[in-house]
């Protein structure tokens, strides 16, 4: 399995398991399972829902005593109603409380954008706090000291473009660790990567298997499947490995971490197993040709008439 490098030296299992869109009914198996069968690389959010539940998996985990908290990577994500100044480590604590876990190992900043703290999902644009209301830096001054104060180990962001990653490293001296945002074939990130790259900032790849289970709502009607990509099938074939398998080691070979989400046993026990074969030079060049900047999660949605909200991403 290929780990991902911090500055100080820690590291991070490319290949973790999300847990966006998995049930609560089901998500405490799915980690439980996770864990029992290699997994070392937990991705949570606050927003997701369901972080009790996944608490419930590591407590009994970690309570039994065969495998270590310490040997465990645990992300979440603060949600963007508590980006003010005095909401940002009280959401912190919440999920860690949810989590049953006294410190985190990555900490990020969900979206570039700021709810006002009642709403939870916005409707109008009246549901949104500006940037000038909440500028970014404030909400990362809360991050950084919540590294200080050792509650989370590592802090990072979510869906920041490149302009919103300089914009925020322009104010501090503690550049993000890590940016998680959509990333497959259909999506590759070149020039993102590349900026990343220079600055030593991880990547996580979200949405890696095309999010299949996402409500009918945020489907665009002509969305293309991901899985059934003919290029993805074809070297599935070749290597007598699963599309899903394909997609996620493309991912993990080219240097970002990967996090596809499943509550299904067998799929759970698949996807790690991507970490056991190679894509060729051809594979790569073939998959490289299929990127045509089409995002499953629309952040555009954000950008409502009359909020602040206008350039969430670069292009
Ligand atoms: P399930 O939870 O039933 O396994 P993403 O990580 O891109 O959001 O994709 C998650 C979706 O892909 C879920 O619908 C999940 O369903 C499904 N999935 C997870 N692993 C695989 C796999 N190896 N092959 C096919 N589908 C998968």
């Amino acid at each position: 399995m290929k780990k991902l490098k911090f500055r100080n030296g820690d590291t991070m299992d490319a290949i973790g398991l999300g847990t966006w869109k998995s049930e609560k009914g089901k998500v405490t198996e799915a980690v439980k399972i996770a864990l029992n069968n290699g997994y070392k690389h937990i991705d949570c959010a606050a927003t997701y829902g369901n972080e009790a539940e996944v608490g419930e998996a590591f407590s009994e985990v970690f309570g039994k005593g065969d495998i270590k908290r310490e040997d465990i990577w645990v992300t979440s994500k603060l949600w963007n109603n508590a980006h003010k100044k005095e909401d940002v480590i009280p959401a912190l604590k919440q999920t860690l409380k949810d989590l049953q876990l006294d410190y985190l190992d990555l900490y990020l900043i969900h979206w570039p954008v700021a709810f006002k703290p009642e709403v939870s999902f916005p409707e109008k644009a009246e549901d949104f706090l500006s940037l000038e209301e909440v500028p970014l830096i404030e909400t990362w001054n809360e991050m950084v000291k919540a590294k200080e104060q050792g509650l989370v180990k590592h802090i990072g962001v979510s869906n920041f473009s490149i302009e919103k990653l300089q914009d925020l490293m322009e104010d501090t001296d503690h550049t993000p660790e890590m940016n998680q945002v959509e990333l497959h074939p259909y999506l590759q990130q070149n020039k993102l990567l590349e900026f990343c790259s220079k600055n030593e900032i991880n990547v996580t790849a979200y949405s890696p298997l095309g999010s299949g289970d996402r409500p009918d709502e945020m489907k665009a009607a002509d969305e293309p499947s991901l899985l059934e990509n003919p290029t993805i099938t074809k070297i599935a074939e070749k290597h007598g490995a699963s599309p899903g398998q394909i997609l996620i080691k493309w991912s993990e070979q080219r240097g970002t971490a990967v996090i596809p989400k499943s509550t299904n046993e067998k799929r759970i026990k698949e996807n790690i197993m991507s970490a056991g074969f190679q894509l060729d030079n051809d594979d790569m060049k073939e998959i490289a040709e299929l990127d045509y900047h089409f995002r499953y999660v629309n952040g555009k949605f954000f950008e409502m008439e009359g909020n602040s909200y206008s350039n969430i991403y670069d292009d």
